[in-house]
């Protein structure tokens, strides 16, 4: 029987190198979508691959609280989806614990109803702007009230949806996934002109599941009304998982490693470019029987990395990669500079202030800038951190003992749950060495 780990308290000691063919499971936000389409199409809809996580799971309670019948079978979720107007009222407040982005698409949702709901969260989550959602959903006709901008959010009964032509005003996939789906409710059109581009799994998943939507990089012209549905759907790995494991090869010595069924939608990996730019041993394939998301196999070789300025136009496709960047530039020769990222600040936690503490514990040379970061490659040594109450930044401190002098210990791990559960049984199957050091 595998030991349980308590994710309290991690010590990732040194480790030598990594090798093997592993996978990762189901994407996070393509778990959140599919649940939340879903229960609004007229299909009963067997998800497979779907992410069993803390985050996806407030999606799936929300779910349940709004009358829709979920059941978790054996290798899938099976969810009964009511149509656009079949949700119930729910008799309490929906908790969506530190899962931004279940927050953000029930938002768009639910501020199409006939009836209130109220949404709240853990304290991180419930520190982090909301404002940006209402704001864009209120253009819409939607009724919302929140105090300073943070949940709890109040969502009162709207008359109507209007469709309407509006801008982007943050470079968020959230946000703009909350538009999109109060858009399926509209009275006419919804036209949503951008500035960025950011992941397009509600644009692919509304037309996969017959919504007429029509998307570019500039502009989503989409129309409302019901969605048909599909009986079934198969999730790829996330790419995002897949990133600890790639960067981990990287940086450990004679190591090698194939991921298979990874999710390699253009929108997610800019990660890849930008370690490629640095002079990572990296190559992808394709996977030819790939749905409605491109999936395929990366594999990964020890590389010397050197610094580089990250281009912008590759921000917002690597946003959740960005403290690994960070690890990947305090490992590489030379300089690396992260410009045009402040919306770092506004993840599960203020990332460029936990990359800045983590990355000068670990002894490397770091100047925190109002939008980024500049990080003189070094010599990582050991040292004892907190994950600041973040899974990615607590994944990203146990990835560094494959490059540091010696073991790192990382306090409040436990969070590691909301996006990979598995993520130490993983890694340590393909060589890296870490324990719970009170057991
Ligand atoms: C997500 C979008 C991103 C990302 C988050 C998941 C999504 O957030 O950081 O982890 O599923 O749409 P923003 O939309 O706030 O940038």
């Amino acid at each position: 029987m595998t030991k349980l780990i308590n994710k309290q308290k991690l010590l990732a000691n040194k480790s030598s190198s990594l090798s093997g063919v592993t996978s990762v499971p189901g994407d996070k936000s393509i778990s959140h979508r599919a649940i939340v389409l879903s229960m609004i199409s007229s299909e009963t809809t067997k998800i497979f691959n779907f992410l069993d996580s803390a985050d996806t799971n407030k999606s799936l309670s929300a779910a349940i609280k709004l009358g829709i019948k979920c059941k978790k079978k054996n290798g899938f979720l099976e969810i009964s989806g009511k149509g656009l107007y079949g949700l119930m009222p729910p008799k309490q407040e929906l908790f969506f614990g530190n899962s931004g982005t279940s927050m953000r698409l029930f938002m768009g949702i639910l501020s199409a109803q006939k009836f209130s709901s109220t949404l709240t969260g853990d304290s991180s989550l419930n520190s982090r702007p909301m404002e940006r959602v209402a704001i864009q959903l209120r253009n819409m006709g939607a009724c919302i009230e929140m105090e300073d901008g943070h949940a709890p959010v109040q969502i009162y009964p709207t008359e109507q949806i209007i469709g309407c032509k509006q801008r982007l005003k943050v470079p968020s996939a959230q946000v703009k996934s909350a538009i999109l789906l109060a858009a399926l409710y509209a009275n006419s059109k919804t036209i949503l002109n951008t500035d960025w581009i950011t992941r397009d799994h509600t644009e692919l998943m509304l037309e996969f599941f017959g919504c007429l939507i029509s998307h570019n990089d500039k502009e989503i012209v989409m129309n409302y009304g019901e969605i048909t549905g599909r009986d079934a759907l198969t999730i790829p790995g996330d790419f995002s998982s897949a990133a600890f494991l790639i960067l981990a090869t990287l940086l450990a010595k004679n190591s090698q490693i194939i991921i298979k069924n990874v999710g390699l939608n253009p929108t997610r990996t800019g990660f890849l470019k930008i370690l490629q730019m640095m002079g990572a041993d990296i190559t992808t394939s394709i996977d030819p029987n790939s749905s409605f998301e491109i999936q395929g196999s990366i594999k990964v070789k020890s590389s010397v990395l050197h610094g580089i300025n990250v281009p912008d136009n590759l921000i917002s496709l690597s946003i959740d990669e960005l403290p690994l960047v960070c690890l990947a530039a305090a490992c590489a020769h030379g300089t690396t500079t992260i410009r045009n990222a402040s919306e770092l600040r506004f993840k599960e936690s203020d990332r460029i202030v936990a990359m800045t503490a983590l990355l000068s514990e670990l002894s490397i040379e770091v100047k925190e800038l109002k939008d980024g970061l500049i990080i003189n490659g070094g010599i990582i040594t050991g040292g004892e951190i907190d994950s600041f109450g973040d899974h990615r930044i607590a994944m990203t401190a146990l990835v560094a003992s494959t490059c540091s002098k010696s073991d790192i210990l990382v306090h409040n791990t436990q969070n590691i749950d909301t996006s990979f559960p598995n993520f130490v049984e993983t890694v340590n199957q393909l060589g890296m060495d870490i324990i719970n050091p009170d057991h």
